[in-house]
């Protein structure tokens, strides 16, 4: 009932002359029509990747929170919607810790995207001294109350587990403890949002392979992947989409 969901996120990478591993990229989403493939990329990317890749969904990775006004540096939600952007990522770990962003703030972001018609991909996760102190579920619990909107609904809103010490490392929990935060997160979600939360994707994301997609993405209640490394080449993002299919 709920599409495998396989979106990538390029962080602070690309160019104009990256654009082109979205051709191979689109290509394999075309080839595999029960998944649904996303790219998150830099603002100033999003309107020619948009351009180029018609057939996938185009996000943006971060939006401000009002609809505009006075906040040099920043982007609204309605221009990365003129822009071409279907979807914000909102909550990403590296803005909580770069930005100092907090669980109201990506609250405050969904809500906005969503104003303006934007599909939001909402993350939360621990560090790695939170699990350690056997604390992993609480925080994502917490996480979810603060930042998941109260009329989220599958149509536009997705949830991201994404344990910030698995980003970038090469390191994933083992498929018994994804579970059991996905399962945590969906009854979270039950509490908050009722009966909508069982059509509500969960992905996960944290050192996604094409070696280890697979096996994730058949873990109960994961619904896709949120892809950083592994989605800046159609050669190793390609592999994770065919593992969705
Ligand atoms: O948003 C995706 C992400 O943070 C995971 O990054 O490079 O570990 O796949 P990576």
């Amino acid at each position: 009932m709920r599409r495998k969901l396989v979106a990538g996120n390029w962080k602070m990478n690309g160019s104009l002359s990256a654009l082109s591993e979205l051709d191979a990229i689109g290509a394999a989403a075309m080839a595999a029509p029960g998944v649904d493939v996303a790219v998150a990329v830099p603002f100033t990317l999003i309107h020619p990747a948009a351009a180029r890749a018609p057939g996938l969904a185009i996000g943006a990775e971060d939006v401000h929170e009002a609809d505009a006004g006075a906040h040099t540096g920043c982007v609204s939600a309605a221009m990365v919607r003129e822009a071409g952007a279907v979807f914000t990522i909102a909550g990403h770990s590296e803005r909580r810790a770069d930005q100092g962003e907090n669980s109201h703030d990506a609250w405050a972001k969904a809500a906005a995207a969503h104003r303006h018609g934007l599909s939001v991909i909402l993350c939360c996760g621990e560090t790695e001294a939170e699990r350690n102190a056997g604390r992993a579920e609480r925080v994502v619990q917490a996480q979810i109350e603060k930042s998941v909107p109260e009329n989220a609904t599958a149509d536009w809103f997705t949830l991201a587990y994404e344990p910030r010490w698995a980003i970038g490392t090469g390191r994933t929990p083992t498929l018994d403890e994804i579970a059991a935060i996905h399962a945590i997160a969906r009854a979270k979600l039950g509490m908050m949002i009722g009966d909508a939360a069982a059509a509500v994707r969960i992905l996960y994301g944290g050192s996604v392979v094409g070696d280890n997609a697979g096996a994730i993405l058949a873990t109960e209640n994961v619904d896709g992947a949120l892809v950083g490394g592994a989605s800046l080449t159609a050669a190793k993002f390609v592999p994770i989409i065919q593992a969705a299919a």
